[in-house]
């Protein structure tokens, strides 16, 4: 799905779904879980993320990519290291990527994904045989590039595997990836997103989020907090 505004949530009932903001909130979910965070709870709003804070939760994410004032991290996966995550509870808010979580909820398994973990996401997504969307969380409720060549990589490891029946976005995802997978930053150079995190100085972000298959684990949303 080419962002969240293009699905109605009801097309998601008893379906799998992955969801993708690889700038950068499944990609702070994921690295947190893998260097050992108990669990990650997506709020809303900022006070609704407040309210959760004691001596075993960390407040992360971002308004304008930005660190929020009173939280312990901003919304760059480098931050989420297993010195300062292990054991602790995190507590995110983002603008586009906990939003695409929440709409997700009527899907039967919500597992989080990004280039990181593709290719066990991908095998997530065969596992259970039965009809998957990808969800991309898009940037302000439009489509991102970003997103999208990250779902053509999941959607690439799954043909790889097996022969999964896909419809035409996700063939022309797994296009784009096939044809730029040498160099996938160039790609998403055109994003608008991609622009904003360089014009305020993430580049690093940019280049960490990109590595692919780094994390062979695969977080699920489950009972109100995502976890391993
Ligand atoms: C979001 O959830 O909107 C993004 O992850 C924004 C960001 O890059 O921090």
């Amino acid at each position: 799905i080419p962002s969240i505004e293009y699905i109605k949530e009801e097309e998601m009932e008893g379906k799998n779904v992955v969801v993708i903001d690889v700038l950068r909130a499944t990609s702070v979910i994921t690295t947190a879980l893998y260097n050992g965070a108990s669990e990650v709870v997506t709020a809303v709003e900022i006070d609704e993320a407040l309210k959760y804070k004691d001596e075993n939760t960390l407040l992360g994410g971002e308004r304008r990519a930005l660190k929020i004032d009173g939280f312990d991290f901003s919304n760059s996966p480098i931050e989420y290291s297993r010195e300062a995550v292990f054991g602790k509870r995190i507590v995110l808010t983002t603008t586009n990527g906990t939003k695409a979580i929440n709409k997700s909820m009527r899907a039967e398994k919500i597992f989080i994904g990004c280039m990181m973990n593709g290719k066990a996401a991908a095998k997530k997504i065969i596992e259970y045989d039965k009809d998957a969307f990808i969800v991309c969380a898009g940037t302000y409720g439009k489509f991102s590039l970003d997103d999208f060549i990250c779902a053509g990589k999941i959607i690439n490891d799954a043909v790889e595997e097996k022969d999964v029946q896909i419809d035409d976005f996700a063939a022309a995802a797994l296009l784009s990836y096939r044809d730029n997978r040498d160099d996938v930053i160039s790609y998403v150079k055109n994003a608008y997103h991609y622009k904003y995190l360089i014009s305020i100085g993430l580049e690093d972000d940019i280049k960490y989020c990109f590595r692919e298959d780094v994390f062979d684990v695969v977080p699920e949303y489950r009972n109100g907090s995502i976890r391993l």
